[in-house]
């Protein structure tokens, strides 16, 4: 009877603290813990604007309420101090807090949890190393019923596989590191793979199919991916690499801290991600083809040009062109790629776009990529409007028009991007 009951309720038990003593991790698995801290963005999300690093208090939103991330320091009251390794491993795995008490997947732990045990020894060896700050976690803000915890249970029995990941023997070395990077700690399935009602990754066809997150469109990374030049494993290296690729645009928004992250990992990493995206395309020509169709849409954009005359195009000339011109004048600031090689131009969403012209590019992922003003405070709704209704025209003349734009930059602008 006690078994049932607290089944039904998703009790779990404490795992005991323990009071962590002289470090026993050698200091090479402690920057292999660094490394793999980075490749899970864990600094990104548990530290808050202008907080101390990875104290937590970063608000997310969900759709069910807001959660806060939590002090990842080894601080003992607050953070990760008293936690035992099979205390981490547990929540990493499982998504239960020390104390038992159920973690909501705003926490990646479905994808942390195929993680291995060894991978998991040395984050943890490099999250004990860290100075230990007093950081108390906001209390999470969830709307009823999902502010009752233990109903995660249920969804985790739904959703969750708690096993390691298992290589596919039919596939080469280098695809399953990438498969164990992109489906584990790099967790990037959790902003590009779509979700169903009840928050869980769809899954099948839909990983990586693209999806909403924090107000950007995280585009899709497959066949289905509207890019105007298809990727493929160079041009996704690159773009992990170094935020941008020849034949496409550069990383803005969320992607610009994922990107800034993966400076870490050593190539071989990067190249395994790519090369296990890559095989969610279609097998791809040769790159002087790719660079033709990338030429090709370069070409089709100076054509509609000048078809399009009239005040949006000057409107453009004006705020945008002394930077923004397709490789026929000086380069003022950044790499000054052609817009038309951009999925924000291409996709089927103005949101990327739209925010991009608000809220400009202020933290590029890396050096090569230039800081860009917003126009948010310059440019009225309406400017806005016109102005991706004549981008999207030039740029993208292949793709439908987007409609109701002037709705769309109202939404976008109302609800700030992080
Ligand atoms: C996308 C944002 C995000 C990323 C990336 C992320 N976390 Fe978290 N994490 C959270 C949130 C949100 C919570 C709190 C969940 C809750 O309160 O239910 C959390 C909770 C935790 C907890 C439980 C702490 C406690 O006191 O119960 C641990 C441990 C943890 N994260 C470790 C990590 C590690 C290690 C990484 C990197 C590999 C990482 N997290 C990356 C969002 C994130
Ligand atoms: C926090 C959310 C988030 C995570 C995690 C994330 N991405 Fe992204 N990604 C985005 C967003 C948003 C964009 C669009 C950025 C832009 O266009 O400026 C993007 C863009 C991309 C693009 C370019 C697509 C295109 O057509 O332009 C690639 C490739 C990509 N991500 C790969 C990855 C990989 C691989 C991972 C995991 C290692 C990952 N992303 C993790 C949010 C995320
Ligand atoms: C002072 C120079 C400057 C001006 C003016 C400017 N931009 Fe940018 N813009 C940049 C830089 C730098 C980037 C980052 C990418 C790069 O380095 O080329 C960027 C990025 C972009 C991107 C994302 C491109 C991609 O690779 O996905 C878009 C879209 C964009 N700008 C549109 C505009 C529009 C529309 C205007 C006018 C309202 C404008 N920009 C004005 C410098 C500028």
């Amino acid at each position: 009877m006690i078994g049932l009951i607290t089944g039904l309720f998703g009790w779990r038990p404490a795992i005991a603290p323990v009071n962590l003593s002289a470090p026993v991790y050698s200091q090479e698995t402690i920057e292999r813990g660094r490394t793999l801290a980075a490749a899970g963005d864990c600094f990104v999300c548990h530290t808050a604007p202008g907080g101390a690093r990875g104290t937590g208090g970063r608000a997310m939103e969900t759709p069910f309420g807001t959660v806060f991330t939590t002090n990842l320091t080894p601080d003992a009251g607050t953070g990760l101090g008293s936690w035992s390794f099979s205390a981490f491993q547990r929540a990493m795995r499982e998504g239960l807090s020390r104390d038992g008490k159920h973690l909501y997947p705003a926490f990646p732990y479905t994808a942390f949890a195929k993680t291995s045990d060894d991978d998991l020894q040395a984050l943890y060896a490099y999250l004990m190393s860290q100075p230990a700050v007093r950081a108390e976690t906001p209390k999470a803000q969830m709307r009823f019923p999902f502010n009752l915890r233990p109903l995660m249970a249920g969804w985790n029995a739904l959703h969750l596989d708690a096993q390691p990941y298992q290589a596919d023997r039919t596939q080469s070395i280098e695809w399953n590191r990438g498969a164990y990077l992109v489906q584990g700690l790099g967790h990037c399935g959790a902003c590009h793979t779509p979700r169903d009602a009840t928050g869980a990754e769809k899954t099948g066809g839909a990983f990586l199919s693209g999806a909403m997150i924090d107000g950007w469109e995280a585009p899709a990374l497959t066949t289905v991916s509207k890019a105007a030049v298809p990727w493929d494993a160079d041009a996704f290296y690159r773009y992990l690499r170094h935020g941008h690729s020849p034949r496409h645009g550069s990383a803005g928004g969320p992607m610009s801290e994922v990107v800034g992250e993966l400076q870490a990992l050593p190539d071989e990493d990067i190249r395994a991600m790519a090369t296990y995206l890559a095989s969610f395309n279609a097998p791809s020509p040769a790159p002087a083809e790719l660079d033709a169709v990338a030429r090709q849409a370069v070409a089709r954009a100076a054509q509609s040009q000048s078809t399009l005359l009239g005040p949006a195009q000057r409107m453009f000339e004006t705020a945008c062109a002394a930077c923004h011109h397709d490789g026929d004048g000086p380069t003022v600031l950044g790499l000054n790629r052609p817009l038309a090689l951009s999925s924000k131009l291409s996709s089927d969403r103005p949101d990327n776009l739209i925010r991009t012209i608000l809220e400009g590019v202020r933290e590029p992922a890396t050096r090569e990529i230039g800081f860009m003003q917003g126009f948010g405070d310059v440019l009225s709704d309406t400017q806005i409007a016109e102005l991706a209704t004549y981008l999207r025209a030039r740029y993208a003349p292949q793709a439908p028009a987007w409609t109701d734009l002037p709705s769309h930059v109202a939404r976008v602008r109302q609800k700030p991007g992080h």
